[in-house]
């Protein structure tokens, strides 16, 4: 229309001043931003370009952990701070948990949902409610590459060639800056085999062979020979993580933490639940105060044996193969100060160990019970009372995917669910990693002091017990 001539019927004219302007094109995207690096400015750049209006989603720790992304190297503020630094993003909000995209796309009303190519696929789904773009990731860098650049490659060797040792490799694979290289046993056969089966570049014959090629050991051996695997590790200067318990002795565990301590190497029992993240959260709410004092905690843990070495004598028994988890229970939630303990085991005529077991302890304002079986089954789980109300986890709750808060009124319930991938070994190992790297001897999801108080209660209970048959 030129200016001045009258406006067409039916159309109206409006003021340019006054002209709406068209909403942008809202795009999300999401992801860790580690380090942040060439190719997540790049996909900033294009995520933004594909709208005008780019939402970032910056994950947190306890949501990357809980997908198996370990060893993410920057905390959450720092990360933020990347993506903010970027000037790339018009808004970041924090993803927390499963699920929440489709929340943050309706309520910011995305209109472009964009993420790298290495997820292919992955997000169709989203479809649903907004376009899905998958945009080409840059070639030759990541996170996972600077991390390893900036750390090394900590190096492992694998000390017994059994079902959990083959499953510590398997879940390895998913820890940054961790390579498995080699495997010692005591049958040379049983190690090469092992190393072919699983790929490691080497089956040593001889421990020392294996301890001058690695920066550290997991040792997954029988019981009795933990003690000589750290004693030679720490001589050699290598880092341990030992499979619990580490020894059945609460003199000899103490003194393998001295002996760490001095080297200035971390020795850390791998009891896998204390690693978990759930379990973490559920010793957090309940030492919160959200049940009010926490006055019991009854836990327990059995799995049938037929045969083999945890029904032999003098090492076996429900109590050395089992007790350390209703233990950690313990422990984290009431502490290592208990001021007795009475331990009942039931031992069949014709068994070398005892098969079920009752541990009572009692603290001066609270008591806990654990109890463990290989011969007989019970319901695994565990209740922790307080006194405004109680935290249940459901079987196998050493595992610890979801529990309840559970209160008089029962509307009030919290349910919580954590869910996390494979067995839970690559917890126990980013835990031991990263310990490592940041050069602390000491880790608060398990203390030498508390794997000190286990051994002790274990070792009590199984030369005080009362037996029955
Ligand atoms: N990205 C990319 N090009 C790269 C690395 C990442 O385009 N070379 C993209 C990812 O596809 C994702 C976003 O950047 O859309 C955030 O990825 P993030 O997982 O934080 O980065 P990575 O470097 O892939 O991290 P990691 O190595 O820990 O998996």
């Amino acid at each position: 229309m030129l200016p001045n001539e009258p406006p067409a019927p039916g159309s109206v004219t409006v003021d340019a001043g006054d002209v709406a302007p068209a909403p942008p094109v809202k795009v999300i995207t999401y992801g860790t931003f580690d380090l942040f690096h060439d190719g997540h400015r790049r996909l900033l750049e294009r995520a933004r370009a594909l709208g005008g209006y780019l939402v970032v989603g910056v994950t947190t720790e306890n949501y990357d952990d809980s997908r198996g992304k370990l060893n993410v190297s920057q905390s959450l503020m720092e990360r933020i701070r990347n993506v903010s630094e970027s000037g790339l993003a018009d808004e970041i909000v924090i993803e927390e948990y499963e699920g929440q995209k489709v929340q943050d796309i309706q309520k910011h009303g995305i209109d472009i949902f964009a993420i790298g190519s290495d997820w292919l696929g992955k997000f169709d789904y989203l479809g649903d409610y907004c376009k899905v773009v998958y945009l080409d990731r840059t070639k030759g860098v990541s996170s996972t590459q600077l991390r390893n650049e900036n750390s090394g490659v900590l190096r492992v060797g694998v000390v017994g060639a059994g079902r959990i040792a083959a499953r510590f490799v398997a879940e390895a694979r998913f820890v940054s800056g961790v390579s498995v290289e080699a495997v010692h046993s005591r049958t040379y056969d049983k190690a090469v085999d092992f190393a072919t089966r699983l790929e490691l570049q080497r089956a040593d014959k001889d421990y020392e062979d294996m301890l001058e090629a690695v920066d550290a050991v997991y040792i997954a051996s029988p019981h009795a020979t933990h003690e000589g695997y750290v004693r030679q590790a720490l001589a050699a200067g290598v880092h341990v993580l030992c499979e619990k318990p580490m020894t059945l002795s609460e003199a000899k565990t103490r003194e393998l933490f001295q002996e760490a301590t001095e080297r200035g190497l971390v020795l850390l029992e791998a009891i896998k639940t204390a690693f978990a993240p759930g379990f973490q959260r559920m010793v957090a709410v309940a030492r919160s105060g959200s049940i009010g004092r926490i006055r019991s905690v009854d836990a327990t843990f059995t799995k049938l044996v037929k045969s083999g070495r945890e029904l032999e004598a003098p090492d076996g028994g429900s109590i050395s193969e089992l007790a350390t988890y209703p233990l950690l229970a313990a422990v984290k939630l009431i502490g290592t100060e208990y001021s007795s303990i009475r331990t009942t085991s039931l031992r069949p005529a014709g068994s070398q160990v005892e098969v079920f077991s009752r541990i009572d302890l009692t603290y001066p304002h609270a008591t806990a019970s654990a109890r463990t079986g290989i011969g007989v089954k019970a319901e695994g789980d565990l209740v922790v009372a307080g006194s405004r109300g109680y935290i249940y986890v459901p079987a196998p709750w050493w595992l610890t995917e979801y529990f309840e808060a559970r209160f008089e009124d029962s509307r009030a319930t919290k349910k919580y669910y954590y869910k996390f991938d494979g067995d839970g070994l690559r917890y126990e190992l980013a835990e031991f990693a990263s310990m490592i790297r940041g050069g602390s001897l000491e880790s608060f999801k398990l203390r030498a002091s508390e794997s000190i108080a286990i051994a002790g209660i274990i070792e009590k209970a199984r030369s005080e017990a009362l037996i029955l048959t």
